[in-house]
Formats: C-alpha cells, structure tokens, sequence
C-alpha cells in the first residue's frame, strides 16, 4: 500500500497582541505595526492537521477522523477558541503571540501527547499548518520520532563506551 497524507481541517478564533518587552514602544510599533495596537485584535485561524500514513487493511483508512477530532479538540480547541493568547495559553505568555509561535506550539503539544492518544497506531503526525489570514499561512514540520528501543540502546552505548 502506498503512503498517503490526510489534511483534517479545524477553525478556532483567539486575539492577540504583538508586543516584545524587551524593546520599546516605539521599536514595536516598527516592529509589529497595527498589530501592536494595545488593546489587541482577533483572527479566525484555520488549523490544518497533517496526518501520514497507510490506509488500514480492513477499514480503508489512514485515521479514524472521530478520533482525531476528538484529540485536536482535547489538546488545542477546549483551550485556545475564544481565548486571549497573549494571557491565556499558558506555552504563549512568555512568547510574542505570533502566529509562527502558535503554530510551534501547537506542533508540540500535538506531537507529545500523539502517542497517548494513538497508540499502536503505525499513522503519524506530519505537519502543522495555520492561516492567519488569506495570505499569512506558517507551516511546521514534526519531525519522525526515533522509535524508543533504539535511542534506549544508543544511550547505553554511549554510557559504555566512556
Ligand atoms: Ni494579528
């Protein structure tokens, strides 16, 4: 069976504010322009979920699209729509709520918590893609995880070599 990528889609709303304090207000004014604006603004970001894999023998499919529903909504909607991201995404309150950040941070915590909620499941995590808006689209990749056994080995080695 050939390796194929499913693209699930998810749209949450959140505000922010482009503010660094370690410059001044007027370098993030140059910096960030409108969207240094103190009392912030909001998008409409659509979320796009990367999921690789091989169709299952018997169900046809890369994923069971419930689950991942279920899991983006657990890990990333329940606590990012609606929200403030500057105050009120814990990872984002020491970051500059850029979209580039948001998008790390949710690659991470999809990625950390992918094994607990899809065990045994040979589908992985590819990509992370958000658009801001029509023409700011940030995407990033998840790297393939080293599977557990050989970096357990690895380490050992390299304890008995020294
Ligand atoms: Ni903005």
């Amino acid at each position: 069976m050939s390796r194929l990528r499913v693209i699930r889609r998810y749209r949450f709303s959140a505000s922010h504010r482009l503010h660094s304090p370690l410059f001044d207000e007027q370098r993030n004014r140059e910096l960030y322009g409108k969207c240094n604006n103190p009392y912030g603004h909001g998008h409409d970001y659509l979320l796009e979920v990367i999921v690789g894999g091989e169709p299952d023998a018997v169900t046809g499919r890369v994923i069971p699209i419930e689950s991942l529903d279920r899991f983006v909504e657990r890990v990333i909607l329940r606590s990012m729509d609606r929200r403030d991201l500057n105050t009120e995404v814990e990872e984002m309150t020491a970051l500059v709520p850029t979209t580039e950040n948001l998008a790390a941070v949710i690659a991470t915590r999809l990625e950390s918590a992918w094994p607990y909620a899809f065990p045994g499941v040979s589908a992985r995590l590819e990509k992370v893609r958000i658009h801001e808006t029509k023409r700011n689209i940030f995407e990033v990749s998840v790297r393939p995880r080293e599977p557990e056994n050989e970096s357990r080995e690895a380490a050992q080695n390299v304890v008995k070599t020294k």
